[in-house]
């Protein structure tokens, strides 16, 4: 047990010990959320966890693995049990398989783990924290997706990604846009707004080194969207210039 600063409104980042997932957490506690920072390695979570207390944040370290029922449950009971809302959750966690794959040449167990990690994690982890998100009475998921998860892009024989194969990853992203969009729907009655971002090509470990977008720029993206107003949007996706096309 410890003891849950409870002045503080609270946020839940998945893949939050490296890239865009370790700088949104950053971010958030910065702006004086409490986050709860989830890793499927809690020990590379609690050296985010450090970082943040150390910029006189507020953090600790929860494990997750979102692609594990089991572990999903887990920590959602762990949580219920210490906390009576959730504020944020910001739904990060994601890997790339297939790289080089087309939709003809995608291994099957390629796109099956794609859709776990991608798209049913994010799923599995909003119903399981439903009843924490839905006690914060205006609480905020915000889904990383990626533009080359949109049908426009993939339809678009112009597309700036006319080149990206990556097929297991990209029909992930699609499926978590559509996610997104049940989401916003089942969850509009309980103030719940849930929104999909693009970080755009960001310098990670899975952007690469070349890629001109900084973490911190995905971070602010997040940020705005897991603060958005009362009047702000919900079932939409936003990069750091505004709205995606689906
Ligand atoms: N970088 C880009 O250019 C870019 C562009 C568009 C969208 N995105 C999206 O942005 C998000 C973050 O990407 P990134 O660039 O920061 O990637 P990254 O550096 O590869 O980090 C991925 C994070 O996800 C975690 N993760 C993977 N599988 C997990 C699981 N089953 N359970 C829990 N955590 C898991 C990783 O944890 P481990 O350390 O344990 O592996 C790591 O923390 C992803 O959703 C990605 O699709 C990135």
């Amino acid at each position: 047990m410890f003891n849950a600063p409870t002045s503080l409104k609270t946020a839940l980042v998945t893949g939050a010990n490296r890239g865009i997932g370790r700088a949104i957490a950053q971010r958030l506690a910065a702006q004086g959320f409490h986050v709860l920072v989830a890793a499927r390695d809690a020990e590379k979570s609690a050296e985010v966890v450090r970082t943040i207390e150390a910029a006189g944040g507020s953090a600790e370290a929860l494990a997750l693995d979102v692609a594990s029922t089991a572990s999903i449950q887990q920590a959602a009971k762990a949580l219920s049990a210490r906390y009576t809302k959730l504020d944020v959750l910001v739904n990060n966690a994601g890997i790339f398989l297939g790289y080089s794959d087309s939709i003809m040449s995608a291994q099957q167990a390629d796109i099956d783990q794609s859709i776990q990690v991608n798209a049913f994690g994010p799923l599995h982890l909003t119903q399981a924290l439903f009843p924490l998100l839905k006690a914060a009475g205006g609480a905020r998921v915000v889904n990383v997706s990626s533009a080359v998860g949109s049908i426009s892009e993939m339809v678009n024989p112009a597309s700036i990604y006319g080149a990206t194969e990556g097929a297991p990853y990209r029909l992930s992203k699609t499926l978590l846009n559509g996610v997104t969009g049940l989401l916003a729907k089942a969850l509009r009655d309980d103030g719940i707004k849930v929104n999909a971002m693009c970080p755009g090509w960001t310098r990670t470990d899975m952007g690469g080194a070349d890629a001109p977008n900084t973490p911190e720029q995905a971070a602010l993206v997040a940020l705005r969207l897991a603060t958005l107003p009362a009047d702000g949007p919900t079932g939409g996706f936003f990069n750091e210039s505004g709205v995606v096309q689906w």
